[in-house]
């Protein structure tokens, strides 16, 4: 079953809007030849105070938009936190839900991370949902294990047509923002077991499934990656805040045909 390559661009804490503006204007005056012959999709991640200022300069471009968190209920009185709905409202199509730095920092459970991803999928958004293991998980043989274990609670109580909607990215820990990439041998012996392991919880749905790398992305080792069998896509921090680099990651077929 073929999937469609997905390439996101997480800006986390960076960017003012003024930035923001000039960063996806470029992305998408620059993508598009890539988006047309190989058939990618392209998605940026802006901090909550750009996403909708980004969501409209990118009105019917073809570089979708994510936030990069959301809290789980509709709406109510819960200060400083911003819903799925609100985020369907300012022109988001994804949301990146338990990323390593928010189950680090913000103390995310992958019960929370489950309660967030549910409500992505309510409010007619598609979740990114992040897993990984730790340096010393990998080293005490644990990855496996800990995969499982984000995948079992993280998707609890979804079903096939919810699995269909949702995307799954694999960033390790130890190579996020480390410079230190995983082995393309590494990323798809990862991505070919958590497929595996989504295929025994949610059956054949999971062959139409994408998985993303993420972790120390750059325009070198993106054609790479993404010729695994099972990388579907990668989820790029630090080298997507450069309009230069995340456009050739995006045309990374061009730079593995030269
Ligand atoms: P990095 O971040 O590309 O800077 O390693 C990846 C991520 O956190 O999604």
């Amino acid at each position: 079953m073929s999937r469609r390559p997905l390439l996101v661009g997480n800006w986390k804490m960076h960017k003012t809007v003024a930035e923001a503006l000039e960063l996806a204007t470029t992305i998408k005056n620059s993508i598009a030849p890539a988006v047309r012959a190989d058939g990618v999709e392209v998605v940026v991640a802006p901090p909550y105070t750009a996403l909708h200022p980004v969501a409209k300069r990118l009105e019917g471009s073809t570089v979708a938009v994510a936030a990069q968190n959301c809290y789980w209920e509709p709406q109510g009185a819960f200060t400083g936190e911003i819903s799925a709905t609100m985020l369907a409202e300012v022109g988001c199509t994804y949301v990146i839900v338990g990323h390593s730095e928010r189950r680090q920092h913000f103390h995310e459970t992958d019960a929370l991370v489950n309660l967030k991803a549910k409500a992505v999928l309510k409010a007619g958004l598609r979740p990114i949902l992040c897993i990984g293991e730790t340096a010393a998980e990998r080293d005490a043989g644990e990855m496996r294990n800990r995969l499982v274990g984000q995948l079992a609670e993280g998707l609890f109580g979804f079903t096939p047509e919810m699995m269909e909607q949702t995307v799954i990215a694999y960033e390790p820990v130890w190579a996020i923002g480390t410079g230190r990439v995983a082995t393309t041998e590494q990323a798809q012996e990862a991505h070919r077991f958590i497929r595996g392991y989504l295929h025994s919880l949610l059956g054949e749905v999971v062959k139409s499934v994408r998985i993303l790398y993420g972790g120390s992305v750059k325009p070198g080792n993106t054609a790479g990656l993404m010729a695994q069998p099972d990388v579907d896509g990668v989820l790029v921090g630090g080298a997507s805040l450069k309009a230069e680099d995340f456009v050739q990651i995006v045309r990374y077929n061009e730079a593995a045909a030269s």
